[in-house]
């Protein structure tokens, strides 16, 4: 199903640089819950801030977006979303949501597919629970409203439905949870309300965006277990975006690693972090490797990442790459098809080079 003779990558070549052919697969047994194809996003007067990413989740996948701030998450998973901010725009590329008979093209959803998609097959938390709910109603209220609204549930049954969905996303006494405001309830209760909500509708596909990076340590552990056991139970495909590599080993099986509004390596979160192939990788990796690693972010890398809108001929990643060459300079860098699941865009592995680079730069 993700082969490359699907006929929307045939033009693709492994190592052309459009890399709609090789824009980390699920599995050939996984059914397709989301495929996202050659992304252009541009905001603010036509800044491209994301281009040309491609990727897939299968049924019951979690994927884990990575990369530093201003890299291109947040727009990637608003363009998922339909939720781009008024100045954004998808450029370029195809956004399926689905395979088969019942896909749905979201690049081309006008207002009420997505009044029918949004919620109903995917849902979203952000890192900011409170912005997202409403002050003056109770959580029950609010999610009882989704429920009669998405689901034509009766008051009564949307009612019991909602003590039911607090109950399993770990609230306690959710009877009283129902009749409590936002402003009752901690960051941490408020991030599970927004799940129940997210998930209330049964969506296929569950986009965080940095759900727990506002929350204390715990609190964020009981979250992302919640988040694991969700997948598990309602076979959710989740797209969690992170600048914790920790979360990511703990959480996702598959990784996406950004730079520059491009995704940069992607592939088994066991290989990518064991082995990381890309230069950016490898120096997440060696920030990350220096003392206790598990919770330090992505921001130490010397250098400044480029910002959106520039415009690079070559790699954006060269200037703070260690290993640049001119070639890095000198037209866009193909998508290697690593193998095993696994993809990267750097010109010296597109040359197929035979000494792995984390090697050469230890040396
Ligand atoms: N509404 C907007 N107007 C102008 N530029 C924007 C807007 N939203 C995002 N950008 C720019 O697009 C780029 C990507 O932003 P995005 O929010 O997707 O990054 P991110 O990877 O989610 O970062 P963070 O880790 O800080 O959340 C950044 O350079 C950002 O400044
Ligand atoms: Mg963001």
């Amino acid at each position: 199903m993700s082969s490359l003779s699907d006929p929307d990558l045939q033009h693709a070549h492994p190592q052309d640089h459009r890399s709609g052919a090789v824009a980390g697969h699920v599995e050939e047994h996984r059914e397709r819950t989301l495929r996202v194809s050659g992304l252009q996003v541009s905001v603010a007067d036509h800044l491209v801030a994301v281009q040309d990413v491609s990727f897939e989740i299968g049924r019951g996948e979690s994927v884990g977006l990575v990369g530093e701030s201003g890299s291109g998450k947040t727009l990637t998973c608003r363009a998922v979303l339909g939720l781009l901010p008024d100045s954004g725009h998808v450029d370029e590329g195809r956004i399926t949501l689905g395979e088969g008979a019942g896909s749905v093209d979201l690049t081309a959803a006008g207002r009420a597919t997505w009044d029918e998609i949004r919620g109903a097959r995917v849902g979203a938390v952000f890192q900011d629970p409170a912005s997202y709910l409403n002050p003056s109603l109770t959580v029950g209220h609010q999610l009882a409203e989704q429920l009669r609204v998405k689901r034509g549930l009766s008051r009564r049954a949307a009612n019991l439905r909602a003590v039911e969905l607090f109950g399993e996303v770990g609230l306690h006494d959710p009877g009283s949870v129902f009749h409590q405001f936002p402003h009752q309830l901690s960051g941490g209760m408020l991030q599970r309300v927004l799940i129940a909500i997210a998930i209330s509708c049964e969506p296929d596909l569950l986009i965080a965006d940095e759900a727990t990076t506002a929350l204390d340590v715990v609190i964020q552990a009981e979250i992302l277990t919640l988040l694991r056991r969700l997948r598990e139970t309602h076979r959710l495909s989740l797209l969690l975006v992170t600048h914790d590599l920790a979360v990511v080993a703990e959480t996702c099986e598959r990784i996406l690693v950004m730079y520059g509004g491009q995704i940069v390596e992607s592939g088994p979160t066991e290989e990518v972090l064991g082995d990381p192939r890309h230069p950016y990788t490898q120096a997440l990796m060696s920030v990350a490797s220096i003392g206790s690693w598990e919770r330090r972010t992505l921001d130490v890398i010397p250098g400044q990442p480029p910002a959106a809108g520039e415009q690079m001929p070559g790699c954006r990643f060269a200037p703070r790459c260690p290993s640049v060459t001119d070639r890095c300079l000198a037209g866009p860098v193909p998508v290697t098809d690593l193998g095993e699941g696994r993809l990267a865009r750097c010109v010296r592995l597109a040359d197929g080079a035979t000494t792995p680079i984390s090697e050469e730069l230890s040396a």
